[in-house]
């Protein structure tokens, strides 16, 4: 069932579901002082060491540990989950959660209807203006787009005044609340009022693939000191990493084309106007996995086509893993004498752009062209840097034949012989590790198993744990340096430990000499090695160390916050005792004591 409860609705569940009540039905409960006590369901006991308080609506069993709210203690005496849960107490008390569903989708819709109104009423006030203004209209001119280009992308302007867009909007009976909730209105510092957010700019109204306008791009026209460009904020109808610019056209027009990946609003209208209606921008951020999702369900093949300079490289990089961790195999087309697809196209025509992309670098292609430029291939160093990092690419290749074309071209082009090439290849312990097990395992049944997590609120301590044991995993070098720092016991998320552990082992008893780590991996842990194969970032040589102290450093404080917070918890528990005996007042002191050891500890981290 899918999650769709709110937040008010879980507190009002766990509000009218008193602890004592719920508990009662299931444990004996008697009375002490401003608490009740029974025997623990969650550890074998005689006497009892599980307490309910009503004040604090919470359980604690002192015995084994065990505690939370009316929601957990269901979750766990009935082996429910969340949902279940909800569901179950939510019926104890009468409260009919499907009418509440469905009245607040209803208020969801219609709320949404009326932002994407005002949204469509605002491109419709910016286009008008355009039409009415010489300076704007002459500017768009000299950048060559033409009446139809304005018309299909809805092109529109922004007066340089500072409440135009707002008076129009409340003129037409919207509310200042609605207005600012899409981001078309600042308020002032004073709380004084508002005021627009595009003036005197160029306007580019961001369209869904639903057709719908869900937010707006701004240029300036002239530089004045602000940035290039303003972007909506995201907003209740508007998430930039789910949308692309010009994805309308590319669903309307270009369905089932090569799709052209590129940066900025004004490439995309350059190329439409040379007639190409299959290229889409990411809105001003980097790539992200929900964007490339949305160009696989309109597009055929992706063509990479950034800036020329360092930074559109680097983005290029970093798009080709996104795409492929979203298995699409995107090619890199290659501008010379151009900084972007924009002036390309301009300057050289569509046959010269068409030929450039006729000669796109496939993904290893693109890696050695930049892995050869960070490198002196000159100097024995630089090419031992050199191969070192592009064999971690070369191992991502499946195809025997595809992998021996670039280990020949990787030997000539550093003079080393393809067979030491090879042996380095070997020593590396990771492979490919979906092909491997994907295809082993039944597909459908594993499917929750095999998916990637995506979760944009992931904490950084897990990203560290991920992090930390692909590094390892993929390098005994900093496996060696690594082990002195921290060790399986510092993970914090149970299966990470095991997987920490397990790896530990294989280096130490030298089995990787002999396999490869999935392999001595049990069945259980595989789809969790998956998920880290599958979320693992890519770090800059350079940066290694660096970036490798952090991680670590991030799972020994959260650690340390941890303890923190259990000996906190019980203090805490030791307070509400209605007597304390000589050992709790001991206990106290001695929890106090290591609470102030850790503080210490987290100084010397940070
Ligand atoms: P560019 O600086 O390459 O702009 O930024 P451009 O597309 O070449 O624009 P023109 O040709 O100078 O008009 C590429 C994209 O990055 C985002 C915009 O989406 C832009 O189209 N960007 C850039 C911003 O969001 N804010 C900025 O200040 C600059
Ligand atoms: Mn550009």
């Amino acid at each position: 069932m899918p999650y769709n409860f709110d937040d008010e609705m879980i507190d009002e569940i766990r509000e009218k579901n008193d602890i004592v009540d719920v508990i009662s039905e299931y444990v004996d409960l008697t009375r002490t002082g401003s608490n009740y006590k029974g025997i623990c369901p969650f550890h074998n006991e005689k006497t009892p060491s599980f307490m309910v308080s009503p004040n604090k609506q919470i359980f604690h069993c002192f015995g084994c540990g065990e505690g939370g709210n009316v929601i957990t203690f269901i979750m766990k005496h009935l082996n429910m989950d969340f949902v279940d849960t909800l569901n179950l107490l939510a019926s104890r008390v009468n409260i009919d959660i499907e009418t509440k569903k469905t009245k607040r989708n209803k208020e969801l819709e219609d709320r949404n209807k009326l932002l994407f109104n005002i949204n469509k009423d605002s491109a419709k006030y910016f286009y008008e203006n355009l039409q009415n203004n010489k300076k704007a209209l002459s500017y768009i001119r000299e950048r060559g787009i033409d009446e139809s280009v304005i018309k299909s992308y809805g092109l529109g302007y922004a007066l340089p005044d500072w409440s135009g867009l707002l008076e129009y909007l409340l003129h037409k009976g919207y509310k200042i609340k609605d207005i600012h909730s899409l981001g078309l209105i600042i308020q002032r510092k004073d709380k004084s009022g508002y005021f627009d957010r595009f003036r005197d700019r160029i306007i580019f109204p961001i369209i869904n693939n639903r057709g719908s306008v869900v937010g707006f791009g701004g240029r300036i026209i002239e530089k004045n000191g602000q940035p290039k460009y303003l972007n909506s904020s995201d907003s209740p109808i508007f998430n930039k990493g789910y949308n692309l610019y010009g994805i309308n056209i590319l669903k309307k027009y270009a369905r089932g084309k090569d799709v052209i990946l590129v940066e900025g609003y004004m490439d995309v209208i350059s190329l439409y106007k040379y007639g190409i209606r299959s290229s889409v921008a990411s809105l001003g951020t980097s790539l992200t996995e929900n964007q490339v999702k949305l160009i696989k369900r309109y597009g055929k093949d992706v063509y990479l086509c950034y800036d020329s300079d360092e930074a559109g490289k680097k983005a290029t990089n970093r798009a080709l893993e996104i795409l492929k961790k979203e298995d699409v195999e995107a090619k890199v087309i290659v501008l010379k004498d151009a900084k972007d697809p924009d002036e390309f196209i301009n300057k050289f025509g569509l046959e010269r752009f068409y030929e450039t992309m006729s000669n796109a670098l496939p993904y290893m292609d693109f890696k050695i062209q930049l892995y050869k430029e960070r490198h002196d291939l000159n100097i024995s160093e630089g090419r031992i840097d050199f191969i070192k990092e592009i064999v971690t690419e070369l191992k991502k290749i499946k195809s025997p034949v595809e992998r021996d074309v670039y280990l020949d071209k990787i030997s000539k082009e550093t003079k080393v012989s393809k067979d030491s090439i090879k042996e380095e290849l070997k020593y590396l312990p990771i492979r490919n590790y979906k092909d491997k097990y994907i295809n082993k395992n039944n597909r459908d049944n594993n499917k929750d198993r095999i998916k990637p997590v995506i979760n944009r609120l992931e904490p950084g301590y897990t990203i560290a744990e991920k992090n930390l044991l692909y590094l390892i995993c993929k390098d005994k070098n900093i496996y060696e340096s690594v082990k002195t720092q921290i060790s399986p016991e510092d993970f914090i998320t149970e299966e990470y430990k095991k997987i920490a552990e397990r790896l530990y082992e294989y280096y130490e008893n030298e089995e990787f000499l002999f396999k490869t780590f999935e392999k001595v991996l049990n069945d259980n842990l595989i789809g969790t090695l998956e998920n880290i194969y599958n979320t693992q970032i890519n770090i800059d040589a350079s940066q290694k160390n660096k970036v490798l102290e952090d991680f670590i450093k991030t799972v020994k404080i959260k650690k340390l916050e941890n303890k923190k917070v259990a000996l906190k918890e019980r203090l805490k528990e030791i307070d509400l005792m209605d007597s304390k005996s000589e050992g709790d007042v001991e206990k106290f002191k001695s929890i106090c004591l290591q609470l102030i050891n850790i503080d210490k500890e987290l100084k010397l981290h940070q």
